[in-house]
């Protein structure tokens, strides 16, 4: 199989001939994981998992969904910082970072990284690490598909013993209530490394009805941990947090298979600022109508300072803890009917250019543009920064002189836009 992605590298790389790369294909945008007119290398037929003597390292196929991979390592009481949705890939999820229930631990996915294999524009099977060719290890933590195609990554582990996962779910009128319970997490000092969550405001565009949905998690087998006390006395619709394994929080039920986008924005932490996202949200799309089904989803996921600390010399994020406590916005549309695709674009790109105006009014407004969640217009790779922007072109470069993952492979974000 690793031979194969070398010498399919090899032959197509040669002839001009357009290829896109795929891991577990979750990136909605089109394009971004498969090609019309070239060929799609399917690393799917690379999963396996397996881990060091001491169970140190686990070593992952870039194919692997991170559901094999908690099923896996969950029997050996151990785990990796890696995503929260069991069908998510491996591959994809780390070279943007990757955001994990163990990030205000360890840091992004990428962060735990500790070696890449890798096959480069000229087919050559490399590994790299801190101590070989490191700048290229560093410029795979955040560089995405711009570099080669990424068939291995070694990650540390962590023990593990049980996590408290589930959902809470809260009718809109306690919306208030629920973002001041979300602040008080997100902005705790010191924050809580054991809390993870997440809290979207839902909206059905059918039926008009919001719904508030928090996933809050404690990455320990503890029942009611203080930092979500707030959270848990806001009268509930349901419920269903209990302790629980990765492997079993991982395995959501797969998604009805619609048109999705995302688009994504990085603000500081504020009960106003919520407020008004909820509010510009509303009024823009309240009387939003297209045929067939669409939801919007706004999500909140707090980003602390101790979430970025870890990367913050060896990734290419820019992300800093000096700019304190801060939340990533993941703004998205769910929609059945195909035609109504260019009207959704243009209404999801009209609120978050809404909201990126109030948060900057606000003083709210941070450079960070997650590229996991980032919509086709949006440039995550210059929100990195001056000095990332020009290290990663520095990078391709010199280990793709030729371009060939820049100009073959159009799908996803590329350095020289
Ligand atoms: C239901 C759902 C849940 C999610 N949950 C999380 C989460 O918990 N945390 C989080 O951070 N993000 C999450 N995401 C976002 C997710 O990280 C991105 O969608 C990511 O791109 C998906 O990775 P993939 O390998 O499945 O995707 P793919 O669509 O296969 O790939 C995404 C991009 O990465 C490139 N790529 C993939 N594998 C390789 C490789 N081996 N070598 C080189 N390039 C490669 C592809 O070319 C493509 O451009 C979620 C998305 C969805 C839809
Ligand atoms: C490669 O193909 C693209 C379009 O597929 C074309 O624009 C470009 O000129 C080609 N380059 C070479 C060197 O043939
Ligand atoms: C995930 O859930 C499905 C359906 O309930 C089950 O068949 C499967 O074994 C589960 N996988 C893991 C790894 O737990
Ligand atoms: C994992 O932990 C459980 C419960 O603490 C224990 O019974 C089991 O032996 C451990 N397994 C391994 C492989 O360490
Ligand atoms: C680093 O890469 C070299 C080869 O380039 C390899 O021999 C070594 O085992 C790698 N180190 C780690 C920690 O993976
Ligand atoms: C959303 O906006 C509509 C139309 O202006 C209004 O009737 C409704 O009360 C608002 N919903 C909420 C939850 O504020």
């Amino acid at each position: 199989m690793l031979v194969d992605v070398a010498s399919i590298i090899t032959t197509i790389a040669n002839q001009n001939c357009s290829f896109a790369i795929k891991s577990q294909g979750h990136a909605p945008a089109a394009g971004f994981a498969n090609i019309d007119k070239g060929i799609t290398i399917d690393l799917t037929g690379l999963n396996a998992v397996t881990t060091s003597e001491d169970a140190s390292i686990a070593h992952v196929g870039t194919g692997a969904s991170w559901l094999d991979v908690y099923a896996h390592l969950d029997s050996l009481n151990k785990t990796v910082a890696g995503g929260r949705n069991g069908g998510v890939g491996v591959g994809g999820l780390t070279l943007g970072g990757g955001i994990s229930y163990f990030s205000p631990q360890v840091g992004f996915t990428c962060d735990s990284a500790t070696n890449f294999e890798i096959v480069l524009a000229n087919g050559e099977l490399v590994e790299t690490n801190a101590s070989s060719q490191s700048d290229l290890f560093r410029a795979l933590k955040g560089g995405l598909n711009n570099f080669g195609v990424v068939t291995r990554i070694d990650f540390h582990t962590l023990p593990m013993d049980g996590i408290l996962g589930g959902r809470v779910v809260n009718d809109i009128s306690h919306r208030s209530e629920v973002f001041n319970a979300f602040r008080n997490i997100a902005d705790a000092h010191p924050y809580d490394v054991h809390a993870s969550i997440t809290t979207s405001a839902i909206f059905n565009a059918v039926t008009k009805a919001w719904t508030l949905l928090s996933a809050p998690i404690y990455t320990k087998p503890q029942t009611n941990p203080k930092v979500y006390a707030e959270l848990f006395a806001i009268p509930s619709i349901s419920n269903t947090v209990k302790v629980t394994q990765l492997h079993t929080l991982a395995n959501e039920s797969a998604i009805a298979q619609t048109n999705q986008l995302f688009s994504t924005g990085t603000y500081g932490v504020s009960t106003q600022l919520l407020d008004r996202i909820f509010g510009i949200c509303n009024d823009t799309l309240h009387n939003f109508n297209v045929a067939g089904s669409l939801q919007w989803i706004a999500t909140f996921e707090p980003l602390p300072m101790v979430f970025v600390s870890p990367g913050v010399h060896d990734n290419v994020l820019g992300t800093s803890p000096e700019n304190g406590n801060a939340m990533i916005l993941l703004f998205s549309a769910s929609w059945s009917d195909h035609d109504a695709s260019s009207s959704v674009h243009a209404k999801l790109e009209e609120v978050l250019r809404k909201i990126n105006t109030a948060a900057r009014e606000m003083g709210q407004l941070r450079e960070f543009v997650y590229a996991n969640y980032a919509g086709t217009k949006q440039k995550p790779i210059s929100s990195y920064g001056a000095q990332n922007d020009a290290f990663l072109r520095h990078v391709a470069k010199k280990y793709d002189p030729h371009g060939i993952f820049q100009s073959q492979v159009p799908g996803g974000f590329k350095l020289f836009d």
